[in-house]
């Protein structure tokens, strides 16, 4: 069926009207078509465009339906050209005249916008949702090794010696930004562009205000024009999706490293892990590598809208069609990848002892020698030159600085005391270092408590 065939005088070519629908792809929306058909049905009743009657029966009907899709009984016919066109051909099938006025004073151009940021807020509450439970997935992990020492780096190359438990919660940060991101979103998405008719609104006195209250909508759009074209909601939310990945796929690729024999910091968990067809002693980081590939797939959806939206005369363009494909499979991906992740972090085993033994290389504790010095009242580039002569000495003894002798450290500077393998471990190196934000466990303690006052205050704003 389609909505539009009074102009016309000759049949749309078949391949063409199968090129320009989108059924297959916004059928997703009936239960906020169905909605939005709903309130508007109440609004036309308050105008006065349909009675008191009409307007319950339109509701019964349009609940019903909604019923009959959800329990199988209704099947989305592919023949309709969207999903606006199947709900309200389906009403007219079903209550026969009456159908034919819910469209009075609206178009698909409102309804569609309408519809998919109604469809938007409801996914952002679940992503949030998922972040949450990866963000509680770190925390216990993290309360559980805080005094796990592993080596922290920059460029690839060991740099100080850390926690595990600050290392998480270092992601743990991440994703606590990526919920509000989302959560900021979701008030622009929240907007009602309902009454923006085609573009020019309608000549019937609709109570927006009232529909917008009806949908749970936070406010409505102010211009017409705007309404209907603007797509910034959805383009924000692809962003912050984008985000989002980035995230999740700097992770994976630090997992990918820890589970190679090379680091063999973490051991992936048989039923996150894959073999080779040809290599029988491999075990693969599978799900991590798909998670860090399908980051391209999102940022793609991202490029998707940017591009469709940048040369768009005002205001409605078939163009702007394209939006809901991109915007759904960045969706869908993400929240499977959130998904996965969490499970895979779940349980993943951390090598400890080589974990360890690893923060214990490199020199991680140099820093440390040249602050003991600092502390002695020698100036920091000086101590930092001492410090460097000393590690060039350690490296052509094939030593440790833990293993130097103190006669050895005092051709350097005789400041130096028995004292100094203290305040060099690479546990002194994590303690020392309490203060706010710091590797310290009392320190990741706090921030572990401030991490879990926020996802108890989240939750709480998404249930409003
Ligand atoms: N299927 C369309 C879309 O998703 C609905 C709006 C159609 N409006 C129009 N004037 N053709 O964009």
């Amino acid at each position: 069926m389609k909505l539009w065939g009074g102009r016309f005088e000759n049949q749309t070519d078949k391949a063409a009207f199968d090129f320009q629908s989108s059924i297959h792809v916004d059928r997703r929306l009936y239960r906020e078509d169905i909605l939005g058909s709903i309130a508007h049905a109440k609004t036309l009743n308050r105008c006065g465009v349909l009675t008191e009657d009409e307007t319950v029966k339109v509701e019964m009907s349009l609940n019903e339906m909604l019923q009959d899709i959800e329990d199988g009984k209704l099947q989305i016919g592919m023949e309709h050209e969207d999903i606006h066109t199947f709900i309200e051909a389906t009403l007219t099938e079903r209550i026969g005249d009456l159908g034919k006025k819910i469209h009075t004073g609206r178009s698909r151009n409102d309804q569609v916008a309408t519809d998919f940021r109604m469809y938007l807020g409801t996914e952002v509450d679940l992503l949030v949702e998922l972040l949450k439970n990866l963000e509680e997935a770190l925390i216990s992990i993290a309360e559980d090794n805080l005094d796990t020492i592993l080596s922290g780096y920059t460029h690839l190359q060991k740099a100080q010696p850390l926690t595990l438990a600050h290392y998480l919660m270092a992601y743990f940060e991440m994703f606590r930004r990526d919920m509000e991101r989302l959560l900021d979103a979701k008030k622009r998405i929240m907007i009602m562009p309902l009454g923006s008719g085609a573009l020019a609104g309608t000549t019937f006195d609709l109570d927006r205000e009232y529909t917008c209250q009806l949908l749970g909508f936070n406010d409505i759009t102010y211009n017409s024009l705007d309404g209907v074209s603007d797509r910034d909601f959805a383009i924000e939310l692809a962003s912050d999706l984008s985000i989002i990945m980035m995230h999740l796929s700097r992770f994976c690729e630090e997992i990918i490293l820890w589970a190679s024999g090379e680091f063999g910091y973490v051991e992936m968990d048989d039923g996150f892990s894959t073999g080779s067809s040809i290599m029988p002693q491999k075990k693969n980081p599978d799900v991590a590598e798909l998670i860090r590939g399908k980051t391209g797939r999102v940022y793609g959806s991202n490029m998707t809208l940017l591009t469709i939206m940048k040369s768009l005369p005002l205001a409605y363009n078939k163009d702007m069609q394209e939006d809901k494909e991109a915007v759904f499979d960045a969706i869908d991906t993400v929240k499977a990848c959130v998904d996965m992740f969490t499970g895979m972090i779940k349980t993943i085993r951390f090598n400890k002892d080589r974990m360890y033994e690893a923060s214990e290389e490199g020199y991680t504790n140099a820093t440390d020698l040249a602050d003991y010095l600092v502390k002695k009242g020698v100036p920091f580039r000086e101590t930092h030159e001492i410090s460097g002569q000393i590690v060039n000495f350690a490296i052509k003894q094939n030593k440790k600085l833990s293993e130097i002798t103190v006669e050895n450290f005092k051709r350097f500077s005789d400041l130096i005391e028995e004292d100094i393998y203290r305040e060099i471990s690479v546990e002194t190196c994590v303690n020392a270092r309490n203060l706010i934000g710091g590797p310290a466990r009392e320190a990741v303690m706090k921030a572990i408590e401030r991490g879990k006052e926020f996802l108890n205050e989240e939750m709480g704003d998404v249930k409003k």
